[in-house]
C-alpha cells in the first residue's frame, strides 16, 4: 500500500486538478437550498495556499454554509470545485482529514479538561503519541496551569484558544475558522491573529469568517458576501478601490439628528454617524455634491472630502444587493 497522503494520490488520479495546485480552495457555482429559501446563490471562489482568506457578511449570509460545503460537510445542490485538490462532492471525509474547522459554537467536551480535550482529539486524528502532542500543545497555546480544568469553566478567551489548538493539532493544511474570536476581548484577539499569521507564514492556508473589520484588514483577501451572493472579493484596497463611492465627512452639533437629515436627501446614498461626525457618501459625485451644496448656509457644520472605509463598501453593497434582492 502506498504511504502517500491521500490528497497527492487524488491529485495524480485526475489530471485536471494538476492546475489547482496553487489553490487550496477552489470552487465554482455553489448553490445551496433549504426548503424554499436559497441560501447560497452561484458562489465561486478561490484561495490561494498559504494565504488568509477573509469571509464577510451579515448574518445569515450563507458564510457559515458556504464553509460546510467547502469540507464536505454539506453538498451543494449545484456547482463544482475543489478543496486541497480534492473533490469536494465526492472527497469530503479525505478533504476533512487535513482541515481544521473551528465552528462558531464552541464544540469540544465542556466535562473534559484541557488536556482529555487536547488527547482526545489526537487520538481521532490518529496522531501518533497522542499523550505528547497534547503536552506540546499545552505549552505552546499557554495553557500551563489550566491543563486539569474543565473546557467548559473556561473563560471565552481561553476556550477560543483551546478550540484553536484541538484545530492545529493534527497539523492540517486547511483551517476553516467560523467567526473564532466572536465576543473574544482585544488583547486575546490580537494574540489569535499574531498565531494566525505565524500559520500562514508556515504554509497553512486559513478561511476566517468575522464580523470585525479590523480583522479583515489583517487578511491578505477578503471575500464579501450578502443574501448568498458573493459581492465582491480581492484584497481590501481592491474592494475599497472597486465599489466608487465618493464621500465626505461632516461636524457639527447633534450627530444623530443630523444624521437623520440626511439620510432623506436625494443624492446622499450612505450616512454613517461616527463619533462627533458623520460619514456621508454616494456613488453619483455630482449629485453628492449638489445634495452637500444644499447645506451651504448651515454655518455650525464642516465638511470634508473623506476616503471610503471598508464598513462604508459593505454598507453600500448590502444596500443595493437588498434593492436588487427585492
Ligand atoms: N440546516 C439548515 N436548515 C435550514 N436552514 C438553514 C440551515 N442552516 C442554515 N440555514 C439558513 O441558511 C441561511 C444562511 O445561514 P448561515 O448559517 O450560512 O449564515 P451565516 O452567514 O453563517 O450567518 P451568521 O453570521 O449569523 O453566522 C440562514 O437563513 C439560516 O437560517
Ligand atoms: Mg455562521
Amino acid at each position: 500500500m502506498s504511504a502517500r497522503p491521500e490528497h497527492v494520490e487524488a491529485a495524480s488520479l485526475e489530471p485536471g486538478l494538476a492546475r489547482d495546485v496553487d489553490y487550496a480552495i477552489d470552487v465554482q457555482g455553489l448553490s445551496k437550498s433549504f426548503g424554499i429559501n436559497q441560501v447560497v446563490r452561484k458562489l465561486s471562489m478561490r484561495v490561494k495556499r498559504g494565504q488568509i482568506y477573509g469571509f464577510l457578511g451579515p448574518n445569515g449570509s450563507g458564510k457559515t454554509t458556504t464553509i460546510r460545503m467547502l469540507c464536505g460537510l454539506l453538498t451543494p445542490d449545484e456547482g463544482r470545485g475543489t478543496c486541497l485538490g480534492m473533490d469536494i462532492l465526492t472527497q469530503g471525509r479525505a478533504i476533512r482529514r487535513h482541515v481544521g474547522y473551528m465552528t462558531q459554537k464552541f464544540s469540544l467536551y465542556a466535562d473534559l479538561s484541557v488536556r482529555e480535550n487536547l488527547e482526545f482529539i489526537a487520538r481521532i486524528y490518529g496522531v501518533p503519541d497522542a499523550e505528547a502532542a497534547a503536552a506540546e500543545a499545552i505549552v505552546s497555546l499557554g495553557l500551563e496551569g489550566r491543563e486539569r480544568q474543565l473546557a467548559g469553566d473556561l473563560s471565552g478567551g481561553w476556550k477560543q484558544r483551546l478550540a484553536l489548538g484541538a484545530c492545529i493539532l493534527p497539523k492540517p493544511q486547511l483551517l476553516l475558522l467560523d467567526e473564532p474570536t466572536a465576543g473574544v476581548d482585544p488583547k486575546a484577539r490580537r494574540e489569535f491573529w499574531a498565531q494566525i499569521h505565524d500559520l500562514a507564514g508556515a504554509g497553512v492556508t486559513v478561511l476566517v469568517s468575522t464580523h470585525y473589520m479590523d480583522e479583515a484588514e489583517r487578511c491578505h483577501e477578503i471575500a464579501y458576501i450578502a443574501y448568498g451572493e458573493l459581492l465582491a472579493q480581492g484584497t481590501v484596497e481592491e474592494v475599497i478601490a472597486g465599489s466608487a463611492l465618493h464621500m465626505w465627512r461632516v461636524t457639527g452639533p447633534d450627530p444623530a439628528a443630523l444624521a437623520r437629515e440626511l439620510m432623506e436627501v436625494p443624492g446622499i446614498e450612505l450616512v454613517a454617524p461616527f463619533g462627533t461626525s458623520v460619514h456621508v457618501g454616494g456613488r453619483d459625485r455630482t449629485a453628492l455634491e449638489l445634495a452637500i451644496a444644499r447645506f451651504a448656509a448651515r454655518e455650525e457644520l464642516v465638511w470634508r472630502p473623506d476616503s471610503p472605509n471598508l464598513e462604508d463598501v459593505f454598507i453600500d453593497l448590502i444596500n443595493r444587493s437588498r434593492d436588487n434582492f427585492r
